[in-house]
């Protein structure tokens, strides 16, 4: 049983999109709630999400004081749901890219699979991504090689944002620790639920460019990204080169007292 699933959907000047994003989701799975996690957008995002809320007991929002980044807006959307006692917390693009018709696909992998997280993935057979510009595909595809090479990571779409975590997972893992601004926040929780002893699942989606306003990926949010996979890569080598020392220590001074 999937239990009580909220939506948690970050929203930064997304005034043309949200409403008929909001409008499908609740048609694609009813029983969800769904938390609007706004950074108080100059557009009006906020105050039209408080409109549709007022006519939807099932539609929450948050409001942030400003422009804090994905990552910040997220940790404060499943720290919500978490105090709220959600079984199922799901992450989701108000842009239109995530079609809301494929979260009951999402939601079924994490029961039939026996799955903590279930990622709505591009880069597995059968997923895909329409009328993203080249740049945005190189990017995204070398940003998941890079990832996987430097972290060794067992998934292929660690940036992915359509997501659904189990709540003890996130109860697992220390939010308040996550540092993360921007889109490396995909990476950052993908890794914390695996070190949580996440069973994680892809299924394939089709990621479709938003067809209104603007995505907010900034050279800043690649920096960020790349510095912090590099520090979680290299932080993770000299782990493993700790443990290899240890252990030679260990057959060395095992050896040692044979010898004397
Ligand atoms: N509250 C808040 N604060 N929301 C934000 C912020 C922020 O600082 N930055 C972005 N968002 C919201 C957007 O309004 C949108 O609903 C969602 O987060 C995704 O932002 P986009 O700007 O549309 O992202 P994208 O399409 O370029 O990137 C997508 O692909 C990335 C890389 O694969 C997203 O799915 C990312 O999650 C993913 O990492
Ligand atoms: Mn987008």
């Amino acid at each position: 049983m999937t239990g009580r699933v909220l939506v948690v959907v970050p929203t930064y000047n997304e005034a043309q999109s949200l409403p008929g994003t909001l409008a499908r989701l609740r048609a694609a799975v009813p029983t969800a709630d769904v938390l609007v996690v706004d950074d108080a957008s100059p557009d009006g995002t906020g105050r039209l999400a408080d409109e549709i809320a007022a006519g939807d007991p099932a539609v929450h929002v948050l409001h942030r004081a400003g422009k804090q980044g994905l990552g910040r807006a997220y940790v404060a959307g499943f720290g919500w749901g978490l105090e709220r006692g959600y079984d199922v917390l799901v992450e989701m693009d108000a842009d239109g890219s995530h079609q809301p018709e494929d979260l009951p696909r999402l939601l079924a992998a994490l029961d039939d699979d026996g799955a903590d997280l279930v990622i709505g993935s591009r880069w597995v057979p059968g997923g895909r991504v329409e009328n993203w510009p080249w740049h945005r595909l190189v990017l995204s595809r070398g940003a998941n090689t890079y990832t996987r090479l430097a972290m060794g990571l067992p998934v292929r779409d660690a940036t992915a944002g359509y997501r659904a975590y189990r709540a003890r997972v996130l109860a697992r893992v220390r939010l308040d620790e996550v540092q993360s601004q921007g889109y490396c926040f995909q990476v950052d929780m993908t890794w914390r639920a695996l070190r949580a002893g996440a069973v994680v699942r892809e299924v394939p989606i089709t990621f479709v460019e938003r067809a209104a306003g603007r995505s907010k990926m900034s050279n800043r949010i690649v920096v960020e990204a790349l510095v912090r996979v590099t520090g979680w890569g290299v932080a993770r080598r000299a782990g493993q080169a700790a443990g290899a020392l240890r252990t030679a220590m260990a057959a060395v001074s095992g050896r040692r007292p044979s010898r004397t």
